[in-house]
């Protein structure tokens, strides 16, 4: 059995599991710690650093960070939230990002923290990124101007081999988001939803299912990101 331990969050009292993520533990007692590359029992990647917080003093990603017992997590700070909201800005900047004409739009953790964070123009100057989207396996449209490199859909859509559908291909300015064309072949429907559900952007499309849900239904429209704390890695 694990072993329970007691730490806080921004003083609050809370338990959790020793050697439990923080983002996870935090969830447990009720605390949101944002999140975009991480979702629970996925080995993490610690990519995004959107939840980025304070442990024992020291900026940590939260999504790769175990509590221990007596473990100081500082998460709901003024400093913390810029650095969240600088995190968000270049994550816009970096892409391309296009709201208004996204279908994912109402269902996108981006979307909802750049609200959640007011982001209103952003610090650093558009990259101005133009990669091509592709468009030739038969479920699935991928807009690589909007991936985030968060790994989710490398992570988790897989073949019956274990053999994953998605991969980066190049290194730092040239990193982009692929898919393999053989694997996507034989995507299911249930799959190709799948991918579609877990990327945190648009990136990731179904086709000939476009915009099936309607606006002021979707998962944002009403309640902002971090409300359901049951559902936030979806
Ligand atoms: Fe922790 Fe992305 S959610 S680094």
């Amino acid at each position: 059995m694990s072993e329970i331990v007691k730490f806080t969050i921004d003083g609050k009292e809370c338990q959790g599991k020793k050697g439990q993520l923080i983002v996870d533990a935090a969830a447990d007692n009720g605390v949101y710690i944002p999140v975009l590359c991480h979702m629970r029992d996925l080995i993490p990647a610690g990519s995004c650093r959107i939840c980025t917080t304070k442990v024992n003093g020291r900026y940590m990603a939260a999504c790769t960070t175990p509590v221990d017992e007596g473990t100081v997590v500082e998460n709901d700070t003024p400093e913390l939230l810029d650095i969240r909201k600088a995190i968000v800005e270049m994550l816009f900047v970096e892409g391309n990002h296009f709201c208004p004409s996204c279908e994912k739009s109402g269902n996108c953790d981006l979307q909802a923290l750049g609200y959640k964070y007011q982001m209103m123009a952003p610090r650093f100057p558009y990259a101005f990124e133009r990669r091509e989207l592709e468009a030739s396996t038969p479920k699935i449209f991928l807009e690589k101007n909007r991936c985030i490199f968060c790994k989710r859909c490398v992570r988790v859509i897989k073949d019956d081999q274990g053999r994953s559908v998605f991969a980066f291909k190049g290194r730092g300015k040239t990193l982009q988001i692929n898919i393999d064309k053989k694997l996507a072949a034989n995507l299911s429907d249930e799959m190709a939803k799948k991918a579609m559900d877990i990327c945190p952007v648009g990136a990731i499309l179904r086709k000939e299912v476009g915009f099936v849900e309607p606006i002021g239904t979707k998962k944002y429209d009403h309640k902002p990101i971090g409300s359901d704390l049951k559902n936030i890695y979806q």
